[in-house]
């Protein structure tokens, strides 16, 4: 059976019945492609574990699609969250509540917390009605390998274990949601789909936590987002190997050797972050899949959604 299948109302009807009976199912959001269970079915959660071969103590976002779920699932909405929810949601921004007894352990990796956002995408949206139950999704990929933001670039591996497909084309934003705890004073615990400037703009000051906390995050570990092939950045002191087949992610049109690269993806002609970010998942799956034996890139600026590139460009080339 040909799993994968074009996001209408009908097939997401589908994808809904498999979600409450327990099974799995791949979706778009509006920024990555999500694996989706039933999050108040533990066992369901526990095939989604295994199904993307995680570690037990990586919590797992919730997706809601109406404020009203979010008082079932956790307690002490505060002010600062009050602000953000009314801003940024529905939208990539996951915020980090004090949990209710109702939310299994599993889906939270035994944290008193839980992770929760309200998508944007219209069929991300209509799956979670349709299924009339809230739904726990990771990105669409083995754990640590790099996210899909196309049906196109999701693992043949992760496609069996799950039953169906739901192809929405490429998500609109192309890089995960920011996450931020506001329990205490507001945290961002990775840096994703709204900039820190944005939402300063709301609450004020605003910390990027420095990886190694005590909360287990993937964008706290070292090692993410990566490419099977070795990633580089390329600097000005980089000496390009000789008689190596070497691919370049440029930000924006790169300007000097040129001729030693097999293949060169510009990330945004005219150096637009966000169609850089839209376009950066894309890209390493593209080159990934070429056997190259190094692929270089370049930094991008650190300011806005560049700040997330570069977080996921560092766990990526693990540096
Ligand atoms: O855009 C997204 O967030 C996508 C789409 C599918 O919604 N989902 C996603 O999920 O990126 P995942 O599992 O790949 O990343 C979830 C991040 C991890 O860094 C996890 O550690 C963190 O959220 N997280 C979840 N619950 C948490 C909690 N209670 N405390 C701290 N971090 C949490
Ligand atoms: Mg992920």
């Amino acid at each position: 059976m040909e799993k994968s299948a074009r996001a209408n109302s009908r097939n997401i009807s589908k994808a809904a019945k498999i979600i409450w009976s327990g099974g799995l199912v791949i979706f778009p959001t509006e920024t990555v492609y999500g694996l989706g269970a039933n999050a108040l079915n533990p066992e369901a959660v526990v095939r989604l574990f295994e199904a993307k071969q995680r570690p037990k103590f990586d919590p797992i976002i919730i997706h809601i699609a109406n404020i009203k779920s979010l008082k079932d699932l956790c307690k002490n909405v505060n002010e600062t969250a009050r602000k953000l929810i009314k801003n940024f949601w529905p939208g990539p921004l996951t915020i980090i509540f004090e949990k209710r007894q109702i939310v299994p352990d599993i889906v939270t990796s035994g944290l008193d917390t839980v992770g929760i956002r309200m998508p944007s995408h219209p069929v991300a949206l209509e799956l979670i009605k349709k299924s009339k139950c809230p739904i726990a999704a990771p990105s669409a990929n083995k754990f640590g390998y790099i996210t899909p933001t196309k049906a196109g670039d999701i693992s043949c591996q992760l496609k069996k274990k799950v039953g169906i497909i739901l192809n929405g084309g490429e998500t609109p934003i192309g890089i995960e949601s920011t996450v931020i705890s506001v329990i205490d004073k507001p945290i961002i615990l990775r840096s994703g789909g709204i900039p820190k400037e944005e939402i300063e703009k709301v609450v004020g000051k605003v910390e990027i936590s420095r990886y190694k906390l005590k909360l287990a995050s993937p964008g706290q570990m070292d090692r993410h987002y990566a490419p099977g092939t070795k990633m580089e950045f390329l600097t000005c002191k980089t000496k390009l190997p000789e008689n190596k087949k070497i691919g370049l992610i440029a930000f924006e049109e790169p300007v000097k050797n040129k001729d030693k690269f097999q293949v060169i993806e510009i990330l945004s002609q005219k150096g637009d972050l966000r169609e850089a970010a839209h376009r950066l998942f894309a890209v390493l799956h593209k080159l990934d899949k070429m056997n190259l034996d190094k692929i270089y890139v370049e930094k991008v600026p650190e300011k806005g959604i560049g700040i997330a590139i570069m977080e996921r460009l560092r766990k990526a080339t693990n540096k």
